[in-house]
């Protein structure tokens, strides 16, 4: 599986971290940025991840801010995106049973390393339930 990752300034170290630690697990990584702590936009970081999802250069996506809103707001403006915020292991095991998120969004000031390797493990292992969650995400796009 093809992993991309996407982080403004809040989320750099934390996702530089999460690609060693994907990499060591046999993942492929694609890195779309940011590639520094100097100050960036985070739309400019979700857009290039969502965009690489849609295209199909990976199959699932990691993204990283301060708080995750900013990216999460962002991912979720793209037609092919789930991106779920999770803080806790057991939000990360849901956003997969239940919201078959294809995005991982993590607040990187918020939340501890090693809990984001926690959660960004369970999420990645963690299937889809389908059945009445799928009927439910059938309902979110708007016309
Ligand atoms: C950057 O200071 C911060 O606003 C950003 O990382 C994120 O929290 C936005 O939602």
């Amino acid at each position: 599986m093809k992993i991309g990752f996407a982080s403004d300034h809040a989320g750099y170290q934390y996702k530089q971290a999460l690609i060693a630690y994907l990499r060591r697990k046999g993942y492929s990584v694609v890195d779309y940025g940011t590639h520094g702590t100097s100050s960036v936009d985070y739309p400019d970081f979700a857009h290039a991840l969502a965009e690489g999802i849609e295209k199909g250069e990976v199959d699932k996506g990691i993204a990283l801010c301060g708080t995750g809103n900013g990216m999460a707001m962002t991912l979720n403006h793209h037609k092919g995106i789930r991106a779920g915020l999770a803080w806790n292991r057991d939000i990360g095991a849901l956003i997969s049973q239940h919201n078959n998120a294809n995005v991982l969004v993590m607040p990187a000031r918020f939340i501890t390393l090693t809990m984001a390797r926690l959660i960004v493990k369970t999420w990645l292992e963690t299937p889809f339930e389908g059945g009445r969650h799928q009927r439910r995400i059938d309902k979110i796009p708007c016309a």
